[in-house]
């Protein structure tokens, strides 16, 4: 009897080490991806479509089809400040109702909700890595 409790024991111990692991996404750091939480999900998802506005093609010629290009910045500079999400334009236009310059990101709304504004800061104080 007392052999089949502690078997019985091991085994719920067992299962439920299993659905702990199943139940976390991976991501218990609370790192930022830029390819999946960045790229994907905001850049070029199709609610704020920023890469339909942001190619190397078109004018202040910030290119967020691509890492390189983001870190390249615009016509007006870097955009992202590696560590200093504050520091980092990018930031501004899309937190800010009236950033320093021009209008807020993305033209014309709908606005990224705070959760998403979470993440473009996260990575950026993350080191705003291509990751
Ligand atoms: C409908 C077109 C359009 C969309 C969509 C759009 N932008 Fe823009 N964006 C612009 C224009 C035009 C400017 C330049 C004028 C200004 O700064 O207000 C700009 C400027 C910026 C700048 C500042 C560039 C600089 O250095 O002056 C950033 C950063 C930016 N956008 C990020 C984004 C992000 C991120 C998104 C998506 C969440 C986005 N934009 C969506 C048109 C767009």
């Amino acid at each position: 009897m007392r052999k089949i409790l502690t078997i019985s024991l091991l085994v719920s111990i067992l299962i439920l080490s299993g659905l702990s692991l199943i139940g976390c996404d991976g991501d218990e750091t609370g790192q930022v991806s830029y390819a999946t939480d960045i790229d994907q999900k905001i850049f070029r998802s199709a609610r704020y479509n920023c890469i339909g506005c942001h190619t190397s093609a078109l004018s202040p010629h910030l290119d967020l089809t691509t890492y390189d290009g983001l870190m390249a910045g615009s016509d007006n500079g870097p955009v992202v400040e590696p560590g200093n999400a504050d520091n980092s334009f990018m930031y501004e236009k899309i937190s800010q109702e009236t950033p320093s310059r021009g209008i807020r990101m993305p033209q014309g709304g709908p606005y990224l909700n705070s959760v998403e504004i979470k993440m473009i800061e996260d990575w950026i104080n993350q080191g705003a890595k291509d990751n």
